[in-house]
């Protein structure tokens, strides 16, 4: 695939200043965007003038600060619907991240509605923060986990998903795209199979949100949980999308203001969504910032970035296929922009340390995907991930800076 013609990468790049950082006199390649993207400029401005010009704390005062500053938030959270296309605001919860929006929902809906003998499926590729808190809620309930296995390509077993459905399945969470292999799962398939059960879903999107359109809607999800310091945004803001119902039928994570109608000490009563999971003082600064970040990645249009991040991909896999001792882990049909992979004789561990000194970032280790790399054989992988600002150039230099690995350990 071809870059979208629209797509200037040198415009895009200018609008990135770390981009222009030399990392021991190298210029940095930043290749570990699935831990966390680069904030363009736009976005480090919105957050300059909410902190010069708009900040006071939300929903409580009458004065012109705060009621700009509710103005600004409340937007944001428009912002953010639109992104994902949910039906209403409402169904727009500002969570720390996708690790709380998933919390949020084990907390909120799997306490009061998981019992004893009830299953929750989960699959292989899961991040921990969509495997722990699973765990802690069967271990509190009494209630089950079912995983779906993959092939050796990294793509998950339909098949085994299907017959992993009993009467007593009451949810399955999954991630739209692994964070480790890459692979573009096919969460509507799964999703449509899931709901024909009636188990409800929810969607890691942590990798996904911030490369593909997601619509909610299209999708059917009951909720999806992704973060804003993986699509330029500011670290310490993420989205929970959850179906109004569902959240209206949750009981609340969190404890205190904000998220009350009326307290006294013999009862207190809540207040409606989103705000009866948003207690206490909000990340303002950050929800604004990430509905900034959420303009700009629309201004480039998420077709254009996904085509962009396709080609970094293709063109990287061509080069280190044709080198002897790079093993690919990861060969998903459908893939985002994730690449795994193993160098023979060589630790993870050095090929990462030895890339930067290239000025090359790319994560190495287990990815906090631990059963992952079980089921894979290996301890760690190395991992380059990229972002829309990335250059078929700069994957030339990994591909150089690999090569010179295998020098050394040769
Ligand atoms: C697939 C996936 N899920 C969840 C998370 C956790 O995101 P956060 O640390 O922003 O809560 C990550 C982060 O790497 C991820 O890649």
């Amino acid at each position: 695939m071809m870059p979208a013609r629209d797509f200037d990468i040198e415009r895009i790049r200018a609008d990135f200043p770390i981009l222009s950082l030399q990392v021991d006199g190298k210029p940095l390649i930043y290749l570990d965007n699935a831990a966390s993207s680069q904030m363009p400029q736009p976005v480090i401005d919105r957050l300059v003038h909410y902190q010069t010009s708009e900040h006071a704390n939300i929903n409580r005062a009458v004065h012109h600060l705060s009621q700009t500053a509710t103005s600004a938030y409340e937007a944001a959270r428009g912002t953010l619907q639109r992104f994902i296309n949910a039906r209403e605001e409402r169904e727009v919860i500002f969570t720390s991240g996708t690790t709380e929006g998933i919390n949020l929902v084990m907390q909120g809906w799997g306490r009061k509605f998981i019992g004893a003998g009830d299953e929750i499926i989960l699959t292989v590729l899961e991040h921990h923060s969509n495997i722990v808190p699973w765990q802690m809620l069967c271990a509190e309930k009494g209630a089950l986990l079912r995983i779906v296995p993959i092939d050796d390509s990294g793509e998950l077993r339909i098949d085994a998903f299907e017959e992993l459905f009993s009467e007593r399945t009451r949810l399955v969470a999954l991630g739209h795209v692994s964070n480790a292999l890459g692979s573009i799962n096919p969460v509507k398939q799964m999703i449509s199979f899931a709901h024909a059960r009636g188990a409800l879903v929810l969607i890691d999107g942590a990798q996904a949100a911030p490369h593909l359109t997601v619509d909610v809607q299209a999708l059917d999800c009951d909720f999806y949980a992704f973060s804003g310091h993986k699509m330029c945004g500011p670290t310490g803001i993420g989205v929970l999308y959850g179906r109004a119902a569902l959240l209206e039928a949750m009981q609340p994570f969190k404890g205190g203001g904000d998220m009350i109608r009326t307290v006294s000490f013999e009862a207190t009563t809540y207040n409606e969504i989103p705000h009866k999971f948003e207690a206490g003082t909000p990340p303002i600064a950050a929800a604004i910032g990430l509905a900034a970040a959420v303009d700009y990645l629309s201004a480039i249009g998420m077709e254009n970035i996904a085509t962009h991040e396709h080609a970094l991909l293709a063109h990287a896999c061509k080069q280190l296929r044709e080198l002897p001792g790079v093993r690919i882990i990861g060969t998903a049909r459908h893939k985002a922009a994730v690449l795994s992979f193993a160098l023979e004789g060589v630790h993870p561990h050095d090929v990462g340390t030895l890339l930067n000194l290239e000025g090359i970032a790319v994560r190495t280790g287990h990815h906090c995907a631990q059963p992952l790399m079980q089921r894979l054989g290996v301890a760690a992988t190395s991992r380059a991930s990229f972002a829309f600002y990335n250059t078929l150039s700069e994957v030339d230099a990994l591909v150089d800076g690999v090569r010179g690995v295998q020098e050394v350990f040769a």
